[in-house]
């Protein structure tokens, strides 16, 4: 048991003999009773000690138990204990301190009368660890009153994010959505006139592609939204295989050559030794398909650079840009949902990266970013061999 756990007692008595005796009759196995012979060594007790109750001897050379108890009621820190005064006088002598009236004050007389010592000292115990008790419940109840606010704040938070999760997916589902609703129109338009060359081979393919972009986007930002859906709720799972990397790169940089023609951006792959793992091949292609994509939107259409590297431990990948980079206070900003950098909008959701890093964490990996603002960035895929 801690020290803490114990009720503490004074008596002071400039007798040591008295000090014995009533130490003997009061002792208990929870309590710790400290002995003081003058006034001034109780003082000193008195500073260090939280005490249920001070048993004072009326008459000391010195100080006298009076004196001391004038001290005690004058001092915040001792203003609160109980005492009990211990006096060989008669009754009479209780008209003396009257001005304790007040506080919790009694008497004791000699000679001591054990079984009324006892109970006396029992009393002020019990009404002190009552009061330490319901202490400690007011201290609970404010502590679980605090815990309710938090849990409210974040709940209003968890809130108001659904409410802004839900605004911005309307708004990036309606931009293609009423692209494909115009081109239609103008389409029914076409027809009803019968103007057949609005869809002449050349035409039809430029639609086709087109449709196929709006349509494409919508899909990814459902399998975005489901991702995220899936990482909030603890369900996100990977599937792994073996999975050869630089074969992988290769392909993925040859599957966004269109997208990268189209940002003038010119994409180099560094990957020429082979590194096998076993990791999910469709998510390990998403992260990487996430930090291109990022590269071409905002590498400023400089060259790109994508690199792999292994040792036993883990295989690397490195998506380098020359664009404007990512600044310090960003840099752990962008890996949370929907923070993006810049203010720009119509560019996406800000959850390219979030997912991006929760995938590469459940293959026990990471992804960082290394950036200077104004001199590009570099993000780095980390995949774990075991
Ligand atoms: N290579 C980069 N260079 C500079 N800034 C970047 C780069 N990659 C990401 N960022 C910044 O980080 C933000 C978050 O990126 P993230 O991929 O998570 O979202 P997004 O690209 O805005 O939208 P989404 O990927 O959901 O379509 C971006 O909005 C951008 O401001
Ligand atoms: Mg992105």
């Amino acid at each position: 048991m801690y020290a803490e756990n114990f009720t503490k007692l004074l008596i002071v008595d400039d007798l040591p003999e008295n000090l014995m005796a009533l130490n003997e009759i009061i002792k208990q196995k929870d309590r710790i009773v400290y002995q003081a012979t003058s006034g001034e060594d109780a003082l000193m007790l008195l500073l260090q000690h939280e005490f249920a109750l001070a048993i004072l001897d009326v008459t000391m050379p010195g100080m006298d138990g009076f004196e001391l108890a004038e001290l005690m009621r004058g001092t915040e820190r001792t203003r609160h204990i109980p005492i009990v005064f211990v006096s060989a006088a008669g009754k009479e002598l209780n008209y003396a301190f009257k001005g304790y009236e007040t506080g919790a004050v009694d008497f004791l007389h000699k000679p001591l009368d054990i079984a009324a010592v006892k109970s006396k000292v029992n009393v002020f115990v019990s009404l002190y660890q009552q009061r330490n008790e319901v202490k400690r419940q007011v201290e609970a109840l404010e502590k679980s009153r605090q815990e309710l606010h938090a849990t409210q704040v974040e709940l209003q938070r968890s809130l108001r994010m659904r409410d802004d999760f839900m605004s911005m997916v309307a708004h990036e589902l309606r931009t293609p959505l009423n692209t494909l609703f115009l081109e239609t129109q103008m389409r029914k338009m076409q027809l009803e006139k019968s103007n057949m060359e609005a869809f002449n081979e050349e035409k039809l393919q430029r639609m086709v592609a087109r449709d196929g972009r709006q349509i494409q986007s919508m899909i990814r930002l459902i399998d975005d939204m489901v991702d995220v859906s899936r990482i909030r709720s603890g369900k996100l799972s990977i599937r792994p295989i073996e999975t050869e990397l630089s074969d992988l790169l290769q392909r993925i940089v040859s599957d966004l050559s269109h997208q990268a023609a189209a940002a003038g951006t010119d994409i180099t792959l560094d990957a020429n030794k082979i590194s096998s793992g076993t990791w999910d091949e469709f998510r390990v292609e998403q992260i990487i398909i996430n930090l291109l994509t990022n590269a071409l939107r905002y590498g400023g259409g400089k060259p790109v650079k994508v690199m792999l590297e292994a040792n036993p431990v883990y295989a690397e990948v490195t998506v380098r840009d020359q664009g404007n980079g990512i600044t310090a206070a960003d840099q752990h900003r962008i890996f949370e949902p929907f923070e993006r950098a810049g203010t720009k909008t119509g560019a996406g959701l800000g959850l390219g990266l979030y997912i991006a890093r929760q995938l590469a964490e459940a293959h026990g990996g990471s992804l960082t970013v290394d950036s200077t603002y104004g001199e590009g960035a570099a993000f780095r895929l980390r995949l774990p061999f075991q």
